[in-house]
Formats: C-alpha cells, structure tokens, sequence
C-alpha cells in the first residue's frame, strides 16, 4: 500500500496563543480539498494546542494536531513536564520527540527518545521520532553520515514492540540543514532515508519498513518541496521556519499531493 504523505509544521518556540489562532486560522482558509491526498500536521507550542484545537475544530478542517515534546511517564512528581495522556486529552494525534534542538539543549538521548515514543503509543499517539547527523560527520563522508543516522534511528525506537513500529514517523532531519537555509540534496536526503528503511528492514522485517513513512526535514521552503517529493523513501516533510507563514506552508504541502 502506497505510504500517506505527511507534512508537520513545527512551530517550535513561535506563537503567542493569539498570535497562533491567527496563524492556524489563516492555514485553514487556504487548505485547499487536495490537500486530503497528504497528513497535514500544526505541531503549535504546549500553551497554544488547546486554542489552534478549537480552531480546527469550528473550521472541521482535516488538519491535525500534534506536540513538540511530552514526558515518558503517565502522570506525577514530573515538574513542568505534560503526558501523553494531557496531550491526547487536548486533542493531539502526534508528538514530535528527538528533535535535535532537544538533544541539543536538553541533553536528550537516544534511549530517552524511545521511551518517549513508546509512551505515547501507548496513549494512541503517534510519535514523529527525529535523527539527523551533524556537519562534522557529514563532512565524514555520505556513507558515515547514513550509518550513523540508521543506527541513531534503531536506538531511538528501541524497545517498541513490533506491532507498534509499522505506526511511528521518522524525521531525517540533518541538523546542518535546519534553519539554515542550506538543505540536503534530494539525492543525498533520499539515500540517508533509504538507509534508514534499510535498517528498519534488517531489523523488524521489510513489511514493518515499508509501512513507516520517513519524512525529510531542514529548510524544506514551497520552492524546493517538490524536488524531496518523488524520492521513493521521502514520504514527506516536517517545516520548521516555512511552517509560520501560511501561505507558504500551504503551498509546501502541496507540493506533496501524490500525483
Ligand atoms: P527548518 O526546521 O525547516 O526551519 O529548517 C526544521 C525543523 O527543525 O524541524
């Protein structure tokens, strides 16, 4: 079966809660009905869900709704931290973890990330479980750049039962990429999620491989959407900096209608 594009705006730390209903309101007068043919995601801050939630639902748009980081624990002493269970609550569908800002600034791993995701399946969440390399491995060579990926991938998810893998999204996103403006070739971002699928081959099976989708990530702008598009291992994208104007968000998503 042909994997569902998926497009998910990561809002990251942008957005007042007004600031945000104008954001998602003006998305959802441009969403256009083709745009059915792809998962469109808003993942919004934690302060702005409840709100760009009603937004969503008074426009009964078929965008969804995700998180950009959740707890791994059900509920408790977990100061400052939301569950999966609040997320669910609030409306979400899917919760990006791993992000490599999170990594990055929260010191978050490989094995935190997996059981993150795990605890959102567990709640009927999906989660969107980030890689990426760094430009010095990069600089490595492709071939170090795509092991290394498919292994932080295999770390990242381990733990989840098989049943629950086919569910997950994956984000390749290299972290020289994002937010920079420079992005990975089509080539080369096809290659690392082909490595990628590879690894989940080897390791769950090809049926379980095949059904996840790999989204590319890290200056995906409406000009060059469309290019990433028809790479067989991309099935989509997650927009950071494209994903807070809505006319170009709208039109990057486009560029991922299967034709
Ligand atoms: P960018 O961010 O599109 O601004 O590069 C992507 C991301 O961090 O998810």
């Amino acid at each position: 079966m042909p994997r569902k594009p998926l497009v998910a705006g990561n809002w990251k730390m942008n957005k007042t809660t007004a600031q945000a209903v104008t954001l998602a309101q003006d998305i959802s007068n441009l969403y256009d009905d083709r745009l059915d043919g792809v998962d469109v995601v808003l993942c919004p801050p934690f302060t702005d869900l409840k709100q760009v939630s009603t937004v969503l639902a008074y426009d009964k748009s078929r965008m969804t709704l995700g998180a950009q980081n959740v707890c791994w624990e059900r509920s408790g002493a977990y100061t400052g931290e939301v569950s999966p269970e609040m997320l669910h609550e609030i409306g979400c569908l899917w919760c990006i973890v791993g992000h490599s800002e999170r990594r990055a600034y929260f010191g978050e791993t490989d094995g935190l990330t997996a059981v993150k995701a795990l605890a959102l399946l567990n709640e009927g969440l999906t989660p969107i479980i980030c890689v990426g390399e760094s430009l010095e491995l990069r600089e490595q060579g492709d071939q170090a750049a795509e092991d290394f990926v498919a292994s932080q991938v295999l770390n990242s998810c381990s733990g989840i039962p098989g049943a629950e893998l086919s569910r997950i999204v994956i984000a390749y996103e290299p972290i020289w990429a994002i937010g920079t403006g420079r992005t990975a070739t089509p080539e080369q971002a096809e290659a690392s999620c082909a490595a990628i699928r590879a690894a989940l081959a080897r390791n769950s099976g090809p049926e379980v491989a095949e059904a996840i989708r790999i989204l590319y990530g890290g200056s995906v702008k409406p000009e060059n959407a469309a290019l990433f598009a028809p790479m067989p291992d991309i099935d989509g994208a997650l927009v950071g900096g494209a994903s807070l104007n809505a006319r170009d968000f709208i039109d990057l998503a486009k560029g991922f209608i299967p034709r």
